[in-house]
């Protein structure tokens, strides 16, 4: 039985006054709703109070992004084990934002993948085609070599500690989500694709978000998917009345 996890990316928003804020209030609101997950990824400045905040509560607090090396010349990157020091074991790796504005490639998400499952953390691992690929009809191709290139020497022990997020790129931020059945087709097709080669057990137990433009009026539709687990939200998870609201779908 897959838990609903809904996750809040936070991007480059909120102080650390407003993080805390938002999870105290959260944390009331998710005692009622112990079936659920929720989680929040604010910028790093403010992972530690956001930490403290959410302590005594089921709320998942994530990075946004790490580097794969322990430590190092590394100007202006964040190691795991300086998050594991802080404990935050969740973060974000391989966002379309990361690959495209940051020019992250499946090489180096793969070495972050690698460093945080060795660590025992929970990458968050981010997928999803553009809309130039998926008009040539090139979506399963362009899943299935983010997964080959994401998944490289991953075992079937390190899957476990992974959640995935499809975000098909034409849809985050842009208000346009993708249909129900286009998110479903493609978390179908990720759930095989771990089926085939982990085992389907494994492929059965992973959690699968949709992230793009998920909103309250469209939760419902795309929670009615089977394959579908919940979803990484980006602006409608910064106010709290729409987290909410997606929570409560
Ligand atoms: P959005 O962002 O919900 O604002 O489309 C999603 C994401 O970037 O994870």
């Amino acid at each position: 039985m897959r838990k609903p996890h809904f996750i809040g990316n936070w991007k480059l928003h909120k102080t650390k006054k407003e993080t805390v804020d938002f999870i105290n209030t959260l944390k009331q609101f998710l005692e009622s709703k112990q079936d659920k997950i929720a989680g929040i990824c604010p910028s790093f400045v403010n992972l530690d109070a956001a930490l403290h905040a959410a302590k005594d509560s089921n709320i998942i607090i994530g990075a946004q992004n790490c580097h794969w090396a322990e430590s190092g010349a590394f100007t202006g990157e964040v190691s795991i084990p300086m998050l594991k020091a802080i404990n935050c074991t969740y973060v974000i790796v391989g966002h379309s934002e990361r690959r495209n504005i940051f020019g992250e490639t499946d090489f180096e998400i793969n070495r972050k993948i690698k460093a945080l499952t060795k660590a025992d953390m929970h990458p968050i691992f981010c997928l999803g085609e553009t809309l130039d690929q998926r008009n040539a009809d090139m979506v399963e191709e362009v899943i299935r070599f983010q997964l080959e290139a994401g998944l490289c020497d991953i075992n079937g022990d390190a899957l476990r500690k992974i959640i995935i997020a499809y975000e098909p790129v034409w849809a985050i931020g842009t208000g346009v989500t993708a249909k129900p059945h286009q998110a479903q087709e493609v978390h179908a097709f990720i759930r095989k694709y771990l089926g085939e080669r982990y085992d389907r057990g494994l492929a059965e137990e992973t959690i699968i978000l949709y992230g793009g433009s998920v909103k309250p009026e469209n939760v419902k539709e795309l929670m009615a998917q089977p394959d579908l687990d919940g979803a990484l939200i980006g602006g409608a998870s910064l106010k709290l009345e729409s987290f909410k609201a997606i929570i409560n779908y």
